[in-house]
């Protein structure tokens, strides 16, 4: 297959780019992704001479450029989005742009280039804030809360609508949690890992007694993965960690595993309108598509911070800028003036 992956340059979908790549050994990558402040190209220095992948630096409202681009593949994989809840309180423009109308952009090439099938990576926060019981499903009714889960809401709306108005070939994924390498430093883990590392206090919201089913993101890159090769076209599929852990006692793993006790715990006042729990039933996906949540937390945790320890100058450019002038002193401000790149970094989208 030939998939064009949208947001290839952040979290998610570095790790799904990696994995696409030495799993399917004949599969071919296009990454879209605008590099906003949560992209970051140095991601690819493993593959970026790798002839299955190519890199196009735009954005996924850019109706003429995902044209292009959705003609010369198979599929869409589409992960790019804004993401911080926190981000979204203060000022929820990008999040209805990008999320909301990018999303019907690239379905619309889908739908005009034969019917190319989509894939959606959203989030279990469409689905709103349990409280002590209760679990998210498939045909749990959608309240979102925040603006971001409230975009990732509309956006996944759109995608079913494009089902069963016109018969779109299309699947959407909800995810709880996810932790691992090459997450941005404003997410709850890396942000604690990362600050411990620089001998600094760790701010945890509220009572800290809000709950998340954590998952590393390996594995919800191969559920990813699985859903758009055996997924059935309308179905949605939930992907959780059956791990759920209230913030207090994920900190204080991350503090025992670094040495550090509890008086690095700083109390911070709480989110606005903080989601209490979320927890998923993967049982639609594990029996349906043979998917498992396979990495033990305790696990996953230990080679986060590995990742984060040994991989120091990633998060340290990422806290003080540096990472943003690469791609600029490479290619240009934008990467619209400045020589023409090679592959695999085609900023314009033209197949080369
Ligand atoms: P991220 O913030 O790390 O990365 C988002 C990427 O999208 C960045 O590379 C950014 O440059 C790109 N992007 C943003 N706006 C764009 C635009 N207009 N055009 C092109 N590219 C754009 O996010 P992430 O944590 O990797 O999450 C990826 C997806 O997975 C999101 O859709 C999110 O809703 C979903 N998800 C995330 C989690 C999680 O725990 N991180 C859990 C469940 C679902
Ligand atoms: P986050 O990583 O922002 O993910 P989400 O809000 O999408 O679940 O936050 C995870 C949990 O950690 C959430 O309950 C908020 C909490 N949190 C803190 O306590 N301190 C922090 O600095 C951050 C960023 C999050």
């Amino acid at each position: 297959m030939k998939l064009l992956v949208t947001g290839g340059a952040g979290f998610i979908g570095t790790n799904y780019i990696h994995y696409v790549l030495d799993t399917h050994p004949t599969d071919e990558v296009v990454v879209l992704d605008a590099l906003t402040y949560a992209g970051n190209i140095e991601n690819f220095q493993r593959i970026e001479h790798n002839p299955r992948f190519r890199f196009v630096k735009g954005d996924i409202c850019d109706a003429a450029l995902v044209d292009k681009l959705v003609q010369q593949v198979d599929a869409v994989v589409h992960i790019a989005a804004e993401t911080h809840v926190d981000r979204s309180i203060h000022n929820a423009d990008d999040f209805v742009r990008t999320n909301v109308l990018g999303t019907q952009v690239l379905l619309d090439a889908c739908r005009k280039h034969f019917n190319k099938r989509f894939h959606h990576v959203s989030t279990d926060e469409v689905f709103g804030s349990l409280g002590r019981t209760g679990i998210f499903r498939e045909n749990t009714p959608y309240e979102p809360r925040s603006p971001y889960s409230a975009s990732k809401a509309g956006a996944d709306h759109l995608v079913s609508a494009a089902f069963h108005t016109h018969g779109q070939a299309v699947t959407i994924s909800n995810c709880t949690n996810n932790y691992g390498p090459y997450c941005f430093p404003e997410k709850f883990i890396p942000l604690f890992i990362t600050n411990l590392l620089e001998g600094k206090k760790v701010p945890l919201y509220g009572d800290g007694m809000n709950i998340r089913d954590w998952i590393y993101v390996a594995d919800h890159c191969k559920g990813i993965d699985v859903a758009l090769r055996k997924g059935r076209n309308g179905e949605t599929y939930c992907f959780g960690g059956r791990n759920e852990r209230s913030n207090t006692e994920v900190a204080q793993m991350i503090l025992f595993e670094m040495g550090y006790g509890q008086e690095m715990i700083q109390t911070v006042r709480d989110r606005p309108g903080h989601d209490r729990r979320y927890a998923i039933d993967p049982e639609k996906a594990e029996t349906e598509l043979g998917w498992a949540a396979e990495t033990p937390f305790l696990h996953g945790l230990r080679k986060t911070i590995e990742w984060y320890k040994t991989n120091t100058s990633w998060w340290k450019r990422i806290k003080n800028g540096e990472y943003r002038e690469y791609y600029e002193k490479q290619y240009g401000v934008n990467g619209i003036t400045g020589p023409a790149p090679e592959r695999p970094f085609d900023i314009r989208g033209e197949k080369t």
